[in-house]
């Protein structure tokens, strides 16, 4: 047993789109949010940049005593996965992309032509494919950077023609030309547009990460037998700008959450805390 919180983070709020599955998998679990609104988005920055900036988040929340650490963020996952795992070797560190790039290679038939969609920096790495083609080579996969999604969401533009028309923009060529079946939300952000898209390519099979990696943190917490049991620990969501947006999409995605697993926000300033030696 071992009631000490998980850590996740993001570039934003699109890592909070894992916690729901987190809360009704593991009732039981506790988190420590951390999401970079300050310096969103990441999918379009230098790769030093991502990774300097996800250094810094995991280790204030390896300095808050968090039992594992989930890198709720395809981009940082992409680029820094191996990175953060040699620095805590000491705690389990897990990414978003090997548990859906599995279910992938899991439940696709042979001829099933499967999209990639993410961040720049996501597509670049060829990440999915990678790790898709590790298990099996028989896909057709195809991927297509899509970085105006991020900033959409992240000002709360979702319901929406605008959003509507950024996904034409970006994916009906894509989809059309490929001829998708299947479709990877290689973004955490991406589940809160999840339904425009399936309303606008009714035909598609999605692929969620941020569903896929809880079944990966309730196997580990079970072989090295750190679940929580009535843990007393608040829930805690910081933002290195705690606006209005992320407190609004924080109620948004809870809203079936009952309310004695509701949250206390706190702004994270990241010059002071550098500065306090936090970061
Ligand atoms: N939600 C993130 C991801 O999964 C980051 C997006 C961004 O900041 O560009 O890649």
């Amino acid at each position: 047993m071992d009631n000490r919180p998980i850590g996740f983070f993001d570039s934003g709020l699109g890592g909070l789109t894992s916690i729901p599955y987190l809360m009704e998998a593991l009732p039981e679990e506790k988190v420590i949010y951390f999401g970079d609104t300050a310096r969103t988005p990441y999918g379009s920055k230098a790769v030093t940049t991502v990774r300097r900036f996800s250094t810094e988040i995991a280790d204030f929340l390896v300095k808050s005593n968090v039992k594992m650490i989930v890198i709720a963020c395809n981009t940082v996952s992409a680029t820094c996965l191996d990175d953060l795992r040699a620095r805590f070797p000491e705690i389990p560190v897990v990414g978003v992309i090997a548990p859906a790039a599995e279910k992938v290679a899991e439940t696709c038939n042979s001829d099933s032509r499967v999209g990639i969609i993410g961040t720049k920096v996501t597509i670049a790495s060829h990440a999915y494919r990678s790790h898709i083609e590790e298990i099996r080579n028989d896909l057709r996969i195809s991927e297509a950077a899509c970085p105006a999604f991020v900033p959409l969401i992240e000002e709360g533009i979702i319901k929406n023609e605008i959003m509507d028309m950024t996904i034409r923009y970006y994916m009906d060529d894509f989809v059309k030309k490929n001829e998708l079946d299947t479709l990877v939300l290689g973004c955490t952000h991406y589940p809160l547009i999840k339904e425009n898209i399936t309303r606008i390519y009714p035909g598609l099979s999605v692929v969620n990460p941020s569903s896929e990696v809880v079944g990966r943190i309730c196997d580990i917490l079970k072989e090295k037998d750190m679940l929580a049991h009535e843990s007393d620990f608040t829930n805690v969501f910081y933002a290195s700008d705690l606006s209005e947006n992320f407190i609004n999409m924080i109620d948004h995605i809870f809203e079936n959450v009952s309310e004695d697993k509701k949250v206390k926000f706190m702004n994270f300033d990241l010059e002071k805390e550098r500065l306090n030696g936090l970061l």
